[in-house]
C-alpha cells in the first residue's frame, strides 16, 4: 500500500510539504552550537525566529508565580474556547498600556494557540476555500501553510519592489498594486478576500505609516476586502535613536498601532494579529489572540474554536506575570535594550563590509543582500550559498525561498536567539567569510 493510500487527499498532500525548507540542517546546527570553551568551533543557529535575550528574567518571574502563588479552580475545568475572562482582561490592559496607547475592551480579543492557530482560524472563519490572501512581499513563508493547509487559502505575493534601498522610505505598497492584483486574482475565479501585513515586518524590520494603513484600510473597506495587521513584533523595536545607528532613517517613521485606526473605524473588515511568542520570547507557551470588531468572526472563533484553544494553566500562568506592571515594565525595556544591541552588533559589521540591509525598526531580524556572491542567479543559487556559508563559518541564516520576493541572494538573519558575546563571535567569521569570496 503506498502513502498515497494509507491518507486522504489532504493528508498526502500535507505529509509532501514539510513546514519550512531549513529544518533538517537547523536540527544538525543546534546539536553542534558554539560554546566559547566547550564547542569552539560549533554552529550558530541564526534562522528560527525566536527570542532567547531576556529569557532568564522572565523565567525568574515564572517560578515565582509558580512556586508563590496558589492555583485557582477554574484552571482544571473547561473555560472560554476564546479565552477565561480574567486572561482576556489581564491582556486587554497589557495590551492598552504597552502596544496601543489607548483603552481596548476584552470583549474584542479571542485567543487561541499561537499566532499560527490565530491566522489559521482567521482565514478559516473569513475566506472560503480557493479565495486569496496577497501578502507584501518578502514574507513569512508559514503564511502559506497557515492560511492554505486547512482553511484552503491561496498566497498571492505582492511584488512592490525589487532592490532592498526601495524599502529606505518605508514600504512602497501603492493602491494601483492592489487593483492589479485584484483584476489578476478575479481573472484566475478567486476573491480577493484580504490582505496581510505584519508591522514591524517579519523579514525586512520595516513599519507602516498611519497614513499608510489609513489609506489602505479605506481601499480595503470599500473593496469588501480583510485587512489584516500582524503585530506579532509590535513590542520587539530597536531604538533607532541609537548614536551608531540614527542616520539610517533620515526621514523616521513613527510607530503607532493599527488598534488606534481599528478603534475610529470600528469596521468588520480591519482585524489585529498579535502573540507573545516574540515580544516576551516565549514562543513554547503558544500564546495568540486576534483583536477585531467584528462580532460574527468573534462568534465564529468561540463556536469552532475548541480544538484551539490555550490550557488555562498557560493562561493563568501568564496572566500573574502580566498583572505586574512594574516588572512588565523593566521586562520590555530591557528587551528593547538587548536587541538594539545585537541589531548595531550586526549592522556595524554589515556597513563596514558594504553588505546591503534594511535599517529596521523592529522584529528579530535583519534583512541582507549578499546577491553579490552568487554563483548562478536562482533559487539553487541561493540555496548553494546558504549551505556555503553554513559549511565554512557555521551561521545558520533563513534563505529567502518561500518568502515570495522575485530577487534571488536575500537572507534573514536572526539577531536575538544568541547572546551578545556569541553575535560578535559569529559576526567575525561572516566577516572573514565575505572577506574571503571577495578576494
Ligand atoms: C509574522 C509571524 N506570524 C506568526 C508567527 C508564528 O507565531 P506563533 O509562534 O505565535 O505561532 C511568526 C513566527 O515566526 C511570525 O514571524
Amino acid at each position: 500500500m503506498t502513502s498515497q493510500q494509507q491518507l486522504s487527499k489532504r493528508g498526502f498532500s500535507a505529509a509532501q510539504k514539510p513546514m519550512r525548507v531549513d529544518l533538517e540542517i537547523y536540527y544538525k546546527a543546534l546539536e553542534n552550537t558554539y560554546h566559547p570553551i566547550d564547542n569552539p568551533k560549533g554552529s550558530f543557529p541564526m534562522n528560527m525566529a525566536e527570542n532567547h535575550l531576556c529569557w532568564d528574567m522572565l523565567r525568574h518571574k515564572i517560578e515565582s508565580v509558580t512556586r508563590e502563588k496558589p492555583i485557582p479552580d477554574w484552571v482544571s475545568s473547561y473555560g472560554d474556547p476564546a479565552g477565561v475572562p480574567s486572561f482576556r482582561e489581564t491582556t486587554a490592559a497589557f495590551l492598552s498600556e504597552f502596544l496601543i496607547g489607548q483603552s481596548i475592551s476584552s470583549e474584542h480579543l479571542a485567543f487561541s494557540v499561537g499566532a499560527t492557530s490565530v491566522i489559521e482560524m482567521t482565514a478559516f472563519l473569513l475566506g472560503d476555500e480557493g479565495d486569496t490572501a496577497v501578502i507584501p512581499a518578502p514574507s513569512y513563508p508559514v503564511y502559506t501553510a497557515d492560511i492554505g493547509t486547512i482553511p484552503g487559502l491561496k498566497r498571492h505575493n505582492l511584488q512592490t519592489h525589487q532592490e532592498i534601498h526601495e524599502l529606505a522610505n518605508g514600504f512602497p505598497i501603492k493602491i494601483s498594486q492592489l487593483e492589479a492584483a485584484k483584476a489578476e486574482i478575479e481573472a484566475l475565479g478567486s476573491k480577493f478576500r484580504m490582505l496581510i501585513l505584519t508591522t514591524p515586518d517579519n523579514p525586512t524590520g520595516g513599519i507602516y505609516s498611519q497614513e499608510q494603513l489609513q489609506v489602505l484600510a479605506d481601499w480595503c473597506i470599500d473593496n469588501g476586502t480583510h485587512l489584516i495587521v500582524n503585530e506579532i513584533y509590535g513590542l520587539s523595536r530597536i531604538d533607532i535613536s541609537h548614536p551608531e545607528i540614527k542616520d539610517n532613517y533620515p526621514n523616521p517613521i513613527p510607530f503607532l498601532s493599527f488598534a488606534n485606526l481599528m478603534a475610529e473605524r470600528k469596521s468588520p473588515f480591519l482585524h489585529l494579529w498579535y502573540s507573545f511568542s516574540k515580544d516576551l520570547g516565549i514562543s513554547g507557551f503558544r500564546i495568540g489572540l486576534v483583536h477585531t470588531y467584528n462580532e460574527a468572526l468573534l462568534g465564529g472563533y468561540r463556536n469552532a474554536g475548541l480544538s484551539h484553544a490555550i490550557s488555562n494553566h498557560t493562561q493563568w500562568v501568564l496572566q500573574e506575570v502580566l498583572e505586574d506592571r512594574e516588572f512588565m515594565k523593566e521586562f520590555i525595556a530591557s528587551s528593547q535594550a538587548a536587541l538594539t544591541q545585537s541589531y548595531v552588533t550586526v549592522v556595524r559589521q554589515l556597513k563596514a563590509l558594504n553588505i546591503p540591509y534594511n535599517p529596521s525598526y523592529g522584529s528579530l531580524f535583519v534583512w541582507l543582500d549578499m546577491s553579490e556572491f552568487l554563483q548562478e542567479n536562482s533559487d539553487q543559487g541561493q540555496e548553494d550559498l546558504w549551505l556555503e556559508l553554513f559549511n565554512k563559518t557555521g551561521i545558520l541564516l533563513t534563505p529567502a525561498n518561500g518568502f515570495g520576493h522575485q530577487k534571488k541572494g536575500l537572507f534573514r538573519m536572526v539577531i536575538s536567539g544568541i547572546s551578545h558575546d556569541d553575535l560578535e563571535v559569529a559576526m567575525e567569521r561572516f566577516r572573514i567569510f565575505v572577506l574571503g569570496k571577495r578576494q
